[in-house]
């Protein structure tokens, strides 16, 4: 593993669960600065994988590298640490947006003054200001899962997982947010690993990914590699949008 280059890497990982292997990933690896799209249908093994690489899940067999660094029990929490993950639901507590955000910051011990200024900032860049002072259960799932990654970014992650974060999102939501998220992740220069089902996501995110079926990674490359010029030609949103 080149490991100045990797930001996070797995080489011969397996998950078992009850018997049946859930994933077997012979080698996988997000280079810093990258944005990796995983895709696959439903039960591939996306959402296990994707916590095991989160430190959330023990694999069966394997290591899990972060930064440099092989996870294990006794620095597993200080890794943790260098992530955010946004799962398909917000997982919002019920409390303001504002107060959702620095209960996060508190929890990593980021001292309140600093938590105000990153707050303030991270709500202002994904357009929810606004909604800063709203209980987080009144807003719609467009304006939660704003919240949630706004939540992300003021963690200051070293690496970002998402899992599906705009499944349940309608289209003009999904796309305003795809738009938004891809202009940050680019200008950030951050390390992330998308989950998806849904292809037509990817192109606003990602410039490389991998496919995942049955627990095994099938392919992993560049956009064109993976889907072929075809695809990458058509328009990859409905034809009556202009
Ligand atoms: N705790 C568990 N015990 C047994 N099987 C599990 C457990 N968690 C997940 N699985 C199984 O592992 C397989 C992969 O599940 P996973 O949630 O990782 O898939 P996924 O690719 O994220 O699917 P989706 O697109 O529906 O979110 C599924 O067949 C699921 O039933
Ligand atoms: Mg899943």
């Amino acid at each position: 593993m080149i490991q100045g280059e990797t930001m996070v890497g797995v080489e011969d990982l397996r998950l078992e669960l009850g018997g049946r292997q859930i994933y077997h990933i012979d080698r996988l690896a997000i280079r810093r600065a990258e944005v990796l799209a995983l895709v696959g249908p439903n039960g591939a093994g996306k959402s296990s994988l994707l916590l095991t690489l989160a430190l959330l899940q023990k694999p069966t067999s394997g290591t899990v590298e972060i930064d440099g660094e092989a996870a294990r029990n006794g620095n597993a929490l200080g890794l943790r640490r260098k992530m955010a993950v946004v799962f398909q639901q917000a997982l919002l507590l019920d409390m303001t947006v504002r107060q959702n955000l620095l209960a996060a910051l508190r929890i990593r011990g980021i001292p309140r003054r600093e938590a105000l200024e990153r707050v303030a900032y991270w709500l202002d860049r994904f357009g929810i200001s606004s909604l800063a002072q709203r209980p987080a259960r009144v807003l719609s799932g467009g304006e939660a899962q704003r919240a949630s990654l706004a939540r992300a970014f003021a963690l200051e992650p070293r690496v970002l997982l998402l899992d599906e974060p705009f499944a349940a999102l309608d289209y003009p939501t999904r796309k305003a947010l795809l738009n938004d998220l891809g202009g940050l992740l680019s200008e950030m220069s951050m390390t992330a690993l998308f989950v998806t089902h849904d292809y037509t996501e990817i192109p606003y995110l990602a410039e490389r990914v991998a496919v995942l079926h049955q627990g095994r990674i099938v392919k992993d490359g560049s956009l064109r590699e993976v889907f072929g010029e075809d695809m990458l030609k058509r328009s990859l949103w409905a034809p009556w949008e202009t």
